[in-house]
């Protein structure tokens, strides 16, 4: 695996450690690689009112947007799961929109690891070509 992907799950897996998950406790952590080199994090952050919970793949696809840095090299996500961690359908559908080819770097705190293209993981994605 590449040095940069293996940096990529650390700071998902640090990012994780400050997930506010009061009422599922399923922490998840996430990190996007940003083209000029930037990281930036997501933890999910639940809410008593349970369906405004947000998942750590789109809170770090939000900061990095908010931030300016809107292409991305790489994704990564992990949870402590059995097998590699793997993004919900709505999320995969944010991430599509910043790139079908980005890698999306699934992982556990095994050590497990499976990366896949986001177009593999949501194939033929609604997009903005369809806007058209
Ligand atoms: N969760 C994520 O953060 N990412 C996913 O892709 C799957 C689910 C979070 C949302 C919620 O806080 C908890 O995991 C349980 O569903």
């Amino acid at each position: 695996m590449k040095k940069e992907y293996k940096k990529l799950i650390k700071e998902a897996e640090k990012a994780r450690k400050r997930a506010y998950t009061p009422y599922s406790k399923f922490k998840v952590g996430a990190a996007v690689l940003s083209v000029d080199g930037e990281i930036f994090t997501g933890c999910n952050i639940e809410n008593a009112s349970f369906g405004l919970a947000v998942c750590a793949e789109r809170v770090a696809i939000f900061k990095a947007i908010s931030e300016g840095s809107t292409k991305f090299e790489a994704i990564a996500i992990i949870g402590d799961t059995d097998k590699p961690c793997s993004p919900c359908g709505a999320c995969r559908q944010v991430i599509s929109e910043f790139g079908e080819d980005i890698p999306l770097i699934m992982a556990n705190l095994n050590g497990d690891v499976k990366i896949k293209k986001i177009k593999e993981l949501l194939p033929e994605a609604f997009g903005k070509n369809d806007l058209l």
